[in-house]
């Protein structure tokens, strides 16, 4: 009798056992998935269309908040409907994160307080200035910086030493309960003390040794109560972004960050901090000493970081959040490759101690691809934007955690498509690739040999005159590109159309006296779209927009194959152009760094890869151009500086091939034909060498707005080709005097040679009106005339 008894009470504990271990074993070894921030234009442009109406008065504030109201809604439902498990919120904005964070903690500079404006407009005007003259508001905007190494814009409200924090808005809190009204759990979103401080400008009356990182102390109640104020409110977790983490100068901020989260953890939710756009590098040696709750990686960039931080912290108390979805590019993840990434820190850490996540907030990615209508299957099936990006964020938890959905098995299936396409996309132009040689990098002369072919080729006068390449891009242009476009003006109408404008500006610059001539651009609607279009190996979307600044959004072209010209693409009109004068022609060209750096480009092959063919595409039209008569052809780099990588260390590679690129493009010709560049900023600083580097024969410079000092640089580091620095600020509808450029250029000839010379504006002239564009250019004219004279 007493055996079965036993044996009961025996098995009956132990499946108690296994079903509670069970239990807990499923409740806490289990990966989760997070997505950081999301786009916040809305389906349709629902958020840009509300806010321009606003600010064109056509809605009130009540509406606009509305529409807001919908679009915060809708973007948590998609997220959560995703199945991610970490849901943001308090990241979306009606103009800029950053500047949202300024207006909430009450840093309102007086200018705007001023203007006694709503708040909401208060809040406009330091994102976007105001200027209402019949109600007497005029007041500028904040200064706008980059982000990171993305293509966001931040707004960086002055701070001094006596600017204090008072919260104003807890934007977060509302954000929080909005969302939990709506049945929805979310983990809200600041940017942390350190790197919102990091970020915000110094006030420029401030005195010369402060600097914002001082305000610390002042910062810290403020973060304290908005984080209280969610833990209270029933949030369990919170994002802390400090990207600041990405950069060399956060490796010396070790104390700021002790001081800061010890003082923050006590009463915040469990704190995520997250550290996008790059690498944590040496600030690991201080982060893995923090009372936080988890640390973010940005593995899609910096994936070799992982074991070391795994080393690091896998003592401590601090679980991994494992940024291994892209939020930078549009391209379907790697589901099996990141799985065993993954795996590699489940191993170290236990899966309980595990969340994947997206690289970055996907703010810089489309919303979704399942709006574009004129991709084929193919190409949809090799892209993945914000929406589809939260859907592979939590197949890829799904999958950790022992179950491999549809979508991960269609995901694999896609990849392995994708790779046999690009394995087989274009042999032609690889083996090209492979085959540059040293010799196709360099002219066939050094400068001052080919100096004195293009003086006979060309027949410049001393201080020659000329333009930056466009021409005021009028109404009429517009339309008829628009015409074009929709089919209402058939190809033959409008190369006729463009052909008519490419006449009105030759006969312009031949009534103006103008030396060089330009054909004036009126067939580019955008200086990098227009290539891609021509190039084989781009695609583009038809909604695919992503934010740059306020309500101001860019499509930017997918490079998504190898890429090769079929055929000329500005031959023809620069030819037509310079068959109705005798003055040379300039071809105009954007530089291979800039089109790869204005668009997606492709995750399987290497930036420096992709670059270089574009440099052999365009290798061949400056050698057409060349052939077709034109004698002098300028390629355009402005994205040189731009595409800096955050971290020095990283520069050297960077700039070896960026360079090499601009010189692949420029190389193919003869020692006669003239090769210009332009560069529409003037602070060269620490890049000169590789300004040097590119030896083009002109190099035209944005000199006029900068102090004249920058033109010591070009003599210290004995810069000896020739130089065309800006007589005049384009940038506003004032025309110039004579007796000013003439002044400009004397100063200028005190630092640089005067047989060196070019005089020019300071960039393109597509934003002017053809009558101070006229008025302006007469006096620049009659200003080299008498330089010649005068340095005769
Ligand atoms: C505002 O309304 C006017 C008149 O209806 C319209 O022409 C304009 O396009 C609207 N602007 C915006 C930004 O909604
Ligand atoms: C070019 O690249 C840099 C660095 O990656 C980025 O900051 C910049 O915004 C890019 N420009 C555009 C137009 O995307
Ligand atoms: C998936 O990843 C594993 C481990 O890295 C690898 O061995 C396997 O070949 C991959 N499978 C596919 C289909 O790519």
């Amino acid at each position: 009798m007493r055996r079965p008894f036993s044996l009961f009470f025996f098995t009956f504990f132990l499946l108690l056992s296994i079903f509670i271990y069970n239990i807990n074993h499923h409740k806490s070894k289990m990966v989760k998935s997070a997505v950081l921030g999301y786009p916040r234009i809305g389906v349709g442009r629902a958020t840009k269309k509300a806010i321009e109406s606003y600010w064109a008065g056509n809605s009130t504030a009540e509406e606009l908040e509305s529409v807001a109201k919908a679009v915060r809604k809708e973007r948590w439902e998609s997220i959560k409907n995703a199945g991610v498990d970490f849901i943001p919120s308090g990241e979306f904005t009606l103009y800029d994160h950053l500047l949202d964070h300024s207006y909430n903690f009450g840093v309102i500079p007086q200018r705007y307080v001023e203007q006694k404006l709503s708040g909401l407009d208060t809040y406009f005007a330091m994102g976007r200035g105001k200027q209402d003259r019949a109600k007497g508001i005029d007041v500028v905007a904040s200064e706008m910086g980059k982000f990171f190494d993305s293509n966001y814009h931040i707004v960086k409200v002055d701070h001094s030493p006596d600017t204090e924090f008072k919260l104003l808005n807890n934007q977060w809190l509302n954000e929080y309960k909005e969302a939990k009204a709506l049945g929805i759990e979310t983990r809200p979103v600041l940017f942390g003390p350190i790197t919102y401080l990091s970020l915000v400008r110094k006030a420029r009356d401030a005195p010369a040794d402060f600097e914002p990182i001082q305000l610390l102390d002042k910062l810290i109640p403020v973060y304290k109560e908005v984080l209280a104020s969610l833990k209270e409110a029933g949030a369990e977790y919170v994002q802390l972004d400090e990207p600041i983490l990405s950069l060399d100068k956060a490796e010396s901020f070790g104390a700021e960050f002790k001081k800061v989260y010890e003082a923050l953890a006590p009463v915040a939710p469990k704190i995520t901090i997250t550290s996008a756009y790059g690498r944590v590098g040496k600030s690991i040696d201080y982060l893995k000493e923090l009372p936080i709750h988890a640390l973010h990686l940005d593995l899609d960039r910096e994936p070799k970081q992982l074991d070391s931080v795994l080393e690091a912290i896998k003592d401590t108390k601090i679980d991994i959040e494992l940024g291994l979805i892209s939020g930078r590019n549009i391209w379907k993840n790697d589901l099996n490759a990141s799985k065993a990434l993954a795996q590699k820190a489940i191993d170290v850490l236990g899966a309980d101690r595990v969340v994947v996540s997206t690289s970055s907030s996907l703010l810089h990615t489309p919303i979704s691809i399942k709006v574009e209508k004129k991709l084929t299957e193919q190409q949809l099936s090799w892209l993945s934007f914000a929406e589809e990006k939260c859907e592979e964020v939590a197949a890829l938890a799904h999958a950790l955690n022992g179950q491999e959905t549809a979508l991960f098995e269609q995901n694999t299936k896609d990849i392995a498509a994708r790779r046999e396409f690009e394995r087989t996309s274009d042999s032609a132009v690889r083996d090209r690739v492979a085959g540059i040689t040293e010799e196709m990098l360099s002219r066939k002369a050094p400068f001052p040999e080919r100096r004195a072919a293009q003086k006979k080729h060309l027949n410049l006068p001393k201080f020659p005159t000329t333009t930056i390449g466009s021409f005021p891009q009028t109404k009429e242009i517009r339309q008829a590109r628009a015409k074009f476009g929709k089919g209402e003006l058939t190809a033959e109408q409008y190369e006729k159309a463009m052909e008519a404008e490419i006449q009105h500006a030759v006969d312009f610059q031949e009534k103006t006296g103008l030396d060089l001539f330009v054909h004036g651009e009126p067939e580019r609607n955008d200086m990098v779209q227009y290539f891609g279009e021509q190039l084989t190996g781009f695609i583009f979307t038809q909604l695919g927009w992503v934010q740059s600044y306020g309500s101001r959004y860019v499509r930017p072209p997918i490079v998504v194959s190898d890429v090769s010209r079929p055929a000329p693409m500005t031959v023809r009109w620069s030819a037509y152009a310079q068959s109705l004068t005798k003055k040379p022609m300039k071809g105009m060209l954007t530089g291979p760094v800039t089109i790869l750096n204005w668009s997606f480009p492709r995750a399987d092959v290497s930036k420096e890869v992709q670059s270089k063919q574009l440099a052999l595409a365009l290798r061949d039209e400056v050698v057409d151009l060349a052939n077709a008569g034109i004698k002098a052809i300028q390629v355009d780099e402005p994205a040189i500086r731009e595409g800096l990588p955050l971290r020095k260390s990283d520069w050297d590679s960077y700039l070896k091939w960026a360079v090499d690129s601009f010189r692949l493009s420029t190389s193919g010709v003869e020692n006669d034909i003239q090769v210009h560049s332009h560069f529409c900023y003037s602070d060269f600083g620490d890049i000169f060498p590789s300004i040097q580097a590119l030896d083009a024969d002109v190099i035209s410079i944005e000199a006029s707005k900068a102090d004249l000092k920058l033109l010591d640089v070009f003599k210290s580091y004995g810069y000896s080709n020739e130089i065309g620095p800006g007589v005049y600020d384009i940038h506003s509808p004032r025309v110039p005097s004579e007796q000013e450029i003439k002044d400009r250029i004397a100063a200028m000839a005190k630092v640089l040679p005067a047989d060196l010379m070019v005089v020019n504006p300071d960039c393109g002239l597509k934003t002017r009106g053809w009558k101070e564009t006229e008025e302006s250019l007469t006096n620049l004219v009659a200003a080299a005339r008498w330089a010649r004279e005068q340095y005769a």
